[in-house]
């Protein structure tokens, strides 16, 4: 039988893109093979939104052809954003390469390897959803659902639009669907994708028109779904209703990743955020007054160009203010294509790297503070496996999405209630509460 290896980069749409992608290669009577030197087909699932994902990627594909001129035979296959962004050039620069494909042509590998071609092909329209296609979930109570694949937005740092096209939703008809099977199969938490969810189904035909907020309930009324997330709502289309939904909607967990960017008004102005600081603040607010205990977490770039010691500032004073329960931190790396990569006053590489470090430094302090509100707390956790940094502890995450290291007896997929004893800005532990168990049971 013939065998694949996939590495995936990037997002959770790209990790959702992996598992239709093993999922359609199994429906071709593939194999998954342990490693990448035992593969027949090497893929890699690849993304390019800073610089530093590019890097990383080449040095596995300069991998991938060390195995190749050991075994001629093997076919390397490169999808994904950074595919999608060198587009036909990844042939010249790359000849062992066989297939290349965008994130909105995966289908199309399958019509490469059934095929007789022994040329290099490349696709890379937009078209169809990788969600339509089969899926191999990574653990079998979890599941991605693609509700929308694209961005009409125009970040001036970003290089998605390009890379996943314009924003296209599936019918809502076709996520409930799709969820109703997840949940028949045994999944309990399902996580809704989309580069903007909250602009979900503006472009569906009039009399399909759905909204995020209406789909959110829609997935909440599917039996067996008890946890719903969903990854990234843009600061501009957060509305009340939405807010309402995790208030309201049992399933839908008190946490919300809101994508801040800067805390400077003219630097989200360059960036093309269409929010300012205070309609930011505003946002959380609602959030907050809808939900008072919901974990907020958040996208930061520092170093955009342009970005004085004042704008900054401004940065470390909204996280300060907000207090965030977590956040991804980025140096602002200039991408090709997009419009900030032509903007004067690039900032220099150490005064981003210094920025970055105090930016960390608040956030650690502030998530580490906002944590302690767990400690003696009885959360319900969704155990996920065995714990990172001691297998004979286990490790989940509770609704708030923090992960929790606790010594128990649960088995993975089970909702169990977990005392919490301690919290660090990143995890918090604790021990299963196995009398609430037992009176559960
Ligand atoms: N559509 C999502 C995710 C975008 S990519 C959203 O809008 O939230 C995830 C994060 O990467 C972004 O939120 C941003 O903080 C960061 N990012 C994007 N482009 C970048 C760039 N050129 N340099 C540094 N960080 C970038
Ligand atoms: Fe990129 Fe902005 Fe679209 Fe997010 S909303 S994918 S940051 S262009
Ligand atoms: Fe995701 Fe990277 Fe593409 S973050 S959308 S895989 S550029």
């Amino acid at each position: 039988m013939a065998t694949y290896h996939v590495t995936t980069f990037g997002c959770q749409m790209n990790e959702h893109d992996s598992e239709r992608m093993k999922g359609m290669l199994e429906s071709l009577g593939y194999e998954e093979a342990p490693a990448r030197p035992d593969a027949d087909l090497i893929l890699f699932n690849t993304c390019s939104i800073r610089e530093k994902a590019d890097e990383r990627f080449i040095a596995h594909l300069q991998e991938a052809r060390a195995i190749k001129r050991r075994r001629a035979d093997v076919v390397v296959g490169v999808g994904g954003c950074w595919a999608q962004s060198v587009k036909d050039e990844v042939f010249r620069q790359f000849p062992f390469v066989d297939v290349a494909f965008g994130p909105g042509q995966v289908h199309k590998l399958a019509e490469f390897l059934t095929s007789d071609s022994i040329t290099a092909q490349g696709f890379f329209e937009f078209e169809g959803f990788t969600g339509h296609l089969p899926e191999k979930r990574t653990r079998e109570f979890q599941a991605w659902l693609q509700i929308s694949v694209g961005c009409n937005c125009v970040c001036a740092y970003c290089i998605v639009p390009s890379t996943r096209g314009r924003e296209v939703s599936r019918p809502a008809g076709e996520l409930v669907a799709e969820v109703e099977r997840m949940a028949a199969d045994g999944v309990r938490e399902v996580t809704l994708l989309g580069q903007n969810v909250n602009s979900y189904g503006r472009d569906l035909p009039r009399d399909e028109r759905v909204t995020f907020a209406q789909l959110l309930a829609r997935v909440d009324a599917v039996e067996g779904i008890e946890r719903i997330r969903y990854t990234s709502p843009h600061p501009k289309d957060i509305r009340e209703d939405v807010a309402r939904a995790h208030a309201e909607l049992a399933a839908v967990c008190e946490h919300v990743h809101l994508p801040l960017q800067s805390g400077s008004s003219p630097i989200l102005r360059a960036m093309r955020r269409t929010y300012d600081r205070d309609r930011y603040l505003g946002k959380v607010a609602l959030i907050r007054e809808h939900v008072p205990d919901c974990a907020l977490t958040t996208d930061v770039i520092v170093g955009f160009p342009g970005e004085t010691e004042d704008d900054f500032r401004q940065t470390l004073d909204v996280v300060d203010q907000v207090g965030f329960d977590g956040a991804f931190t980025f140096l602002y790396s200039p991408r090709r294509g997009t419009e900030a990569a032509e903007l004067p006053g690039q900032v220099p590489h150490e005064v981003k790297v210094e920025r970055l470090q105090r930016l960390v430094d608040v956030v650690q302090e502030r998530a580490r503070e906002r944590a302690q509100r767990f400690v003696g707390r009885r959360l319900d956790v969704l155990v996920e496996g065995p714990s990172r940094t001691d297998a004979a502890r286990l490790r989940g995450r509770t609704r708030h999405n923090k992960v929790v290291n606790f010594t128990g007896l649960a088995a993975p997929g089970e909702i169990v209630p977990v005392q919490i004893a301690a919290a660090t800005s990143q995890t918090l532990s604790g021990e299963e509460s196995l009398v609430a168990r037992a009176a559960a049971a």
